[in-house]
């Protein structure tokens, strides 16, 4: 195992910081909020789904430093090492003028009582700083997941329209005009060094490798592994459950990857649903326009699909359309690695085949001949934001004649597990 080292660095706005005393499940809101007095970052419902409390987390993707909107309440401060965290205290100008994003919310009357405001404001950044010309669409999705009680979404969204025509510029925007030099401060703060942070039984860790991982689960199979957070977020926010000792893993660039060949897509565990979704929208779009449908951007951001089939809901979204497609998942641990189909990872309700000390690697979702058809469909109250009551996935191939010659249909919600509908594609073998 490489050699430890003992802090959580990472910028917040202009302020270079690092955490060496600090307990394995703080979150970030908590941290902003309480520690460091930024109080602009608000919380309403600490669970992820409302955006009062978003923020921008910058990282290095390869070399490019990418800025990504993310809900702080449910964002632990432990995996923020090599990040540049910003708050709707870094927009303004010293002289107090307003950042543009600013200024077209109170220009087109965005805001009422203010307290979704700088959710609002950072979600608006975030695609500000993203896309130059974001249509109406993009809008919004990028507002998905931040909601307000009282403005109502039009003004909002005709902020963003109107500034999205004034493009960054160096001379108003603090990220625009520092971005070589975060970037480089960022590239110094990367480090493959296993991070160990221990308070009495307490233990936040951090590993430098995807074989330090391997040793550290070896070290402590009950370990709760932690990559995005979205669903382990609210163990925490929410059950008040004891995790420790508690694993990071969305720093391992080696989790991070997607491969695709002429057999199809390899998606690493750490790949987050914002990163993954272009990629799986080529290929099988019916899966991309789901993917859009889970939770609001910023939990798209931070969370992974590795983490959605490995927590193991029956009503995650991810597992019918990847058992529909016969996707596998690769599990690894110290001296072994095993591939399974993801159907056989399902045993029982709360129970995966996943052995002490191993954890999902990736996924492959293999190419489907351009002869058979895919669909997804997903039932929920709400459009946006909402879990599944039920999610179907459709797999067929049809001869000539339009008769079915093979279905692999599987459903979420109508289980303990996700589950194939066996019978139901005998059945249909041989239909029109
Ligand atoms: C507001 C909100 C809306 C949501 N909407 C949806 C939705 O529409 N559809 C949906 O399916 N889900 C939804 N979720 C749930 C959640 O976002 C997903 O399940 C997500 O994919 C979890 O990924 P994560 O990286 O955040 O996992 P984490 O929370 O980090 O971990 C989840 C579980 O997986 C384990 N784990 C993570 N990575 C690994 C690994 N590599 N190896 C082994 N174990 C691992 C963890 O130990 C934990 O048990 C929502 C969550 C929130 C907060
Ligand atoms: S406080 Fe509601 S999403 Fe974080
Ligand atoms: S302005 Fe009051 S909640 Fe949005």
């Amino acid at each position: 195992m490489t050699q430890d080292a003992g802090s959580i660095r990472f910028i917040l706005n202009e302020t270079e910081t690092a955490l060496s005393d600090l307990a394995s499940t703080a979150t970030l809101l908590d941290y902003l909020r309480l520690e460091r007095r930024l109080t602009g970052t608000k919380e309403g419902c600490a669970e992820g789904d409302c955006g009062a409390c978003t923020v921008l987390v910058g990282r290095l993707v390869g070399r490019e430093l990418v800025y990504e909107s993310v809900n702080a309440c449910i964002r632990f401060t432990g995996s923020l090492h090599a990040t540049h965290v910003v708050t709707v205290e870094h927009l303004a100008a010293k002289d107090g003028i307003l950042h543009p994003v600013q200024q077209a919310m109170v220009d087109f009357h965005g805001s009422q009582c203010g307290f979704c405001t700088p959710g609002f404001v950072m979600s608006l950044y975030g695609l500000w700083l993203a896309k130059d010309a974001p249509s109406r669409a993009d809008i919004e999705k990028a507002l998905q997941g931040n909601l307000c009680r009282c403005t109502g979404y039009e003004p909002i969204v005709r902020a963003a329209e109107a500034v999205a025509k004034a493009r960054p510029s160096a001379v108003f925007d603090p990220i625009v005009k520092m971005r070589a030099s975060i970037t480089a401060r960022l590239a110094s703060l990367k480090t493959t060094q296993t991070i160990r942070i221990t308070s009495g039984d307490d233990q936040l860790i951090v590993p430098g490798t995807v074989s330090d991982l391997g040793d550290i689960l070896a070290e402590h199979p009950a370990a709760t592994i932690v990559a995005g957070s979205t669903d382990v977020g609210l163990w925490v926010t929410k059950q008040f459950r004891r995790i420790n000792p508690v694993v990071f893993i969305n720093g391992l660039d080696e989790l991070q990857a997607i491969a695709e060949t002429p057999d199809g897509l390899t998606i690493g565990a750490g790949v987050s649903y914002s990163m993954a979704f272009s990629k799986i929208a080529a290929t099988y779009p019916a899966f991309g326009a789901l993917i859009d449908r889970i939770g609001g951007e910023q939990v798209r951001n931070m969370g992974t699909i590795g983490g959605n089939i490995a927590n193991g809901s029956p009503i995650g979204d991810t597992p019918p359309p990847l058992i529909a497609l016969g996707a596998t998942v690769t599990l690894r641990s110290k001296g072994s690695v095993r591939t399974l189909l993801l159907e056989d990872f399902y045993i029982e309700y709360g129970k995966q085949d996943r052995k002490p000390g191993e954890f999902v690697e990736s996924l492959f979702i293999p190419r489907m001949p351009q002869t058979e058809r895919f669909a997804v469909y997903k039932i929920s109250k709400r459009r946006d934001e909402d879990i599944s009551a039920l999610c179907g996935a459709f797999r067929i191939a049809l001869d000539g004649d339009n008769r079915v010659t093979s279905a692999r249909i599987a459903f979420g919600g109508m289980a303990g597990t996700p589950k194939r509908a066996a019978n139901v594609e005998s059945a249909l073998v041989g239909k029109d």
